[in-house]
């Protein structure tokens, strides 16, 4: 067999644009080996559409490495955090959520959380996402700099919209939102690393604390539901459990919204066509627009590491058992063998607003838990935002808009526009 191709996941070129980036590979070898700089890794990554959704949907693959039967594989983020000085206290509540889980653990997990978060608690949220977003937008106006008029829409929006949704779905009292805040400005610059330390510590001591509160004084909130759920057995969440996952809702949910948003904005500022046929019919339109912009560019690029739990052959190529694989999201979404012209943004393009073609929200079991929550936040913002602001343009060119450069996401650092 020859050898296989190799791609290097910080190459500046396929940080600019993954979106043709991958497009080589996708022909010439649909798995392909990771390296890091200069040095080889035995981490590799697929990128064909059926690929992607084999690796993600079938059981030879494994999200913890510790369940590949017969090898003790070291999961390479206990040592990331060892590094990092996050001890043996806090690291398990990173390395030991949802997405860690497999097989009927993480079924269990599924189960049990599911039945707190429900599609009704998701649509109960939707008058105070409408009214989050309209107090957010009538303040647009004052956080605008003196010095150009120009407003940061992912600082003053579609930052804070997911965060005090998600802060109000879980229960997170409002006097310690800006705490979250800043634990997760911490958490987005991981190179620095005390921050980083500090804001894990914070999160996971606060929530272990407001899981003791409500114990003792429920509300009507996810928190609480998720402290009543038992399945049929009377199995419930661990203390553990139920901590990570809080964290994990919180941290998944919020950051991940924003750059649909602000990248969304861009994609629909960019294209005004595509923005004046949402706006001749919006409510018909928006479900399918959200789809579209998942597809072409949703702020997660690459699901997390599965690894090969036997010997699979994928691609052309065997993967060995135990080796770690990456599918990537962001090729599949671009593989012209699953989508016609894939490189046109076309808010038409899924056939109605309930089925979803892409691979945005990852595929398979570990399918994201808040897509539903997710897409109505954006199908929100992006009607009052236009709306409200029927005249909103980029203070900048397009092509100096800068991108945080990080393999696996899409996200902005800042989205500078001008509201009139
Ligand atoms: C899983 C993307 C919003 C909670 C995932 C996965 C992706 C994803 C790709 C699968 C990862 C994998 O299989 O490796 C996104 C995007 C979002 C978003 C692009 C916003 C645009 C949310 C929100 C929440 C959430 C709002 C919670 C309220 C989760 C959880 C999982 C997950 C808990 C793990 C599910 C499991 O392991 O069974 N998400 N997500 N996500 N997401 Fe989201």
């Amino acid at each position: 067999m020859t050898a296989p191709v190799t791609v290097d996941l910080m190459d500046p070129e396929l940080l600019r644009d993954p979106f043709h980036g991958y497009s080589r590979l996708r022909e010439q070898s649909p798995m392909a080996q990771v390296v890091y700089g200069d040095r080889g890794s035995s981490l590799w990554i697929v990128t064909r559409y059926a690929d992607v959704r084999l690796v993600l949907s079938d059981r030879r693959f494994v999200n913890n490495p510790g369940n590949v039967p017969g090898m003790r594989i070291q999961d390479p983020r206990t040592e990331i955090f060892r590094k990092m000085g996050i001890d043996d206290e806090y690291a398990p509540y990173l390395l030991r959520s949802v997405l860690d889980a497999d097989g009927d653990e993480h079924l269990r997990l599924r189960r049990l959380v599911s039945r707190a978060f429900t599609a009704r608690r998701v649509a109960a949220l939707l008058p105070r996402v409408r009214e989050i977003t309209g107090q957010l937008l009538d303040r647009l106006p004052e956080r605008a700099s003196p010095r150009d008029g120009a407003v940061d829409l992912l600082e003053h929006f579609a930052y804070p919209l997911p965060i005090t949704v998600i802060c109000e779905l879980v229960g997170i009292p409002e006097e310690d939102r800006g705490r979250w805040l800043g634990w997760s400005r911490a958490l987005m610059r991981s190179h620095e690393t005390e921050h980083f330390t500090a804001a894990i510590r914070g999160i996971v001591d606060h929530v272990e604390a407001l899981v003791a509160r409500r114990r003792d004084e429920p509300a009507d909130d996810l928190l609480t539901a998720l402290i009543g759920v038992h399945d049929e057995d009377g199995a419930v969440l661990s203390e553990f459990e139920l901590v990570t996952m809080v964290l994990t809702i919180v941290l998944a949910g919020h950051e991940t919204t924003a750059h649909l948003i602000g990248n969304g904005t861009v994609a629909l500022l960019t294209h005004p066509d595509q923005l004046e046929l949402l706006r001749t019919d919006p409510a018909a339109l928006l479900p399918r627009a959200v789809h579209e912009l998942m597809r072409w560019c949703g702020p997660v690029q690459g699901a997390r590491f599965r690894y090969a739990a036997e010997d699979v052959e994928i691609g052309g190529r065997k993967l060995r058992k135990g080796s770690p694989v990456m599918a990537s999201l962001v090729s599949a979404n671009f593989d012209p063998r699953r989508f016609d012209d894939p490189h046109r943004l076309d808010i038409t393009r899924q056939p109605d607003g309930r089925r979803e073609t892409h691979l945005g929200f990852g595929h398979g079991l570990h399918y994201c838990l808040g897509a539903a929550l997710a897409r109505q936040e954006a199908e929100v913002a992006f009607a009052a935002l236009f709306d409200r602001y029927p005249d909103l343009c980029l203070a900048v060119p397009p092509e100096d808009l800068e991108r945080i450069p990080m393999p696996g996401a899409w996200r902005l650092s800042a989205l500078p526009v001008r509201l009139t």
